[in-house]
């Protein structure tokens, strides 16, 4: 099978043709990635020297001409989008790049492989989308949409983007919604890698609000198993919720954190909450378990001992992506709060 997977120079993206490369023989992928202050090209420098089944092109899934041509040029079976504007923080500052990419983006991939007559499209979408939990209940699919940042609207605009080509043109497109990923190269913008790298800095953790806010945390391996198994199994139409198992609150996961790299607790801060920060989420993904046979595997305190371990051994990543326009998105996000 061939497949163009889009955003594979991000976090979940690279897991993903890590592991569809490596278990598929007879699976080859072209990544197209446009290279924003999140996708890093050196993360696959490997398999772009010495994979044959592995290509990249540098560009954007909102220019039409170009996804047409690797379409056609390529002969591709299947997309996945990954392609996305990501943080949820970002989006408060700045709307305008997810609404682009995030929805017209979206948009014009399933446009242009309708046109193309791909056979299988698998759009990765967010909890997110369903806005927020009370203290118990959890996600189902059948959930209604209530996204509260202008990110989750994003996605959620692409959700119902989708569900209108597969019920207006009968386009064979899948949804998948998982919730908070963490593990190897995921962008130091993001609770866990953040954390980690002001720990060894001794630098503050800045914890939003109360520190009571619940993610279902989910070790990136299994959320591109879940991935794979709608690529390969699920229905046309269907959306499929991914998760954990694995509730915690943010202060939470920020101790443990701390006690893996033996740092002290004195360094959390506590700062202004979030605009329109969710309470909680929690994913029920009994569907994707009954039609597709997923679970998680990982334990949150292994997986969190795991990423931590490669965030150790990974220092020359962590400096390369630390630098210039993360950086000043950073330092005014800090000054805004303090
Ligand atoms: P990321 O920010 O790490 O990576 C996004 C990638 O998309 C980057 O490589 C970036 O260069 C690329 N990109 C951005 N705009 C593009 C455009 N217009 N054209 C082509 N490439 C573009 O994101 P991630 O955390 O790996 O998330 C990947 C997908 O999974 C997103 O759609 C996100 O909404 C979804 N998701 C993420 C999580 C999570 O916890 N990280 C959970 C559920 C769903
Ligand atoms: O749930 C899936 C979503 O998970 C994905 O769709 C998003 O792409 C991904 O970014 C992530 O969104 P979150 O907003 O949940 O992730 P983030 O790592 O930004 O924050 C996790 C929690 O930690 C959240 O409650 C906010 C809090 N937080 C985050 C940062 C960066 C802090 O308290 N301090 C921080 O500095």
């Amino acid at each position: 099978m061939k497949i163009l997977v889009t955003g594979g120079c991000g976090f979940i993206g690279t897991n993903f043709i890590r592991l569809m490369l490596g278990s598929h023989p007879d699976w080859s992928i072209i990544n197209l990635d446009k290279l924003t202050y999140a996708g890093n090209r050196l993360n696959l420098l490997d398999l772009e020297e010495n994979e044959p089944r592995y290509d990249f092109v540098q560009g954007d899934i909102c220019d039409r001409d170009l996804v047409m041509d690797l379409l056609a040029d390529h002969k591709v079976d299947a997309v996945v989008n990954f392609a996305a504007e990501s943080h949820v923080d970002r989006s408060i500052n700045d709307p305008s790049p997810f609404v682009a990419t995030n929805v017209a983006g979206a948009q014009n991939l399933m446009e242009c492989a309708r046109q193309r007559r791909t056979e299988r499209f698998v759009h990765v979408s967010t909890d997110e989308v369903y806005g927020t939990l009370g203290p118990s209940g959890k996600f189902t699919e059948d959930t209604p949409l209530a996204p509260n940042s202008p990110y989750s609207a994003s996605k959620a605009g692409a959700d119902l983007m989708a569900r209108a080509y597969f019920e207006t043109y009968h386009f064979p497109v899948l949804i998948t919604r998982c919730s908070n990923n963490y593990g190897p190269y995921q962008f130091p913008e993001k609770l866990i890698p953040l954390m980690f790298l002001n720990a060894k800095a001794n630098k503050q953790l800045p914890v939003y609000g109360d520190g009571l806010n619940v993610r279902d945390w989910i070790f990136v391996d299994d959320h591109c198993r879940g991935v794979e198994l709608t690529l390969t199994k699920g229905r046309e139409g269907q959306v499929y919720n991914f998760g954990g198992n694995a509730e915690e609150t943010n202060i939470s996961v920020v101790r443990t954190l701390l006690s893996i790299v033996g740092k002290p607790e004195s360094l959390i801060t506590y700062v202004t909450d979030r605009p329109g920060h969710d309470k909680r989420y929690a994913m029920d993904f009994s569907l994707a378990h009954k039609e597709l046979g997923f679970a998680p595997t990982l334990p949150f305190d292994e997986g969190l001992t795991r990423t931590i371990a490669w965030y150790e051994a990974n220092g020359t990543w962590l400096e390369q992506v630390q630098s210039g326009e993360y950086r000043n998105f950073m330092d005014t996000w800090y000054e805004e709060r303090a």
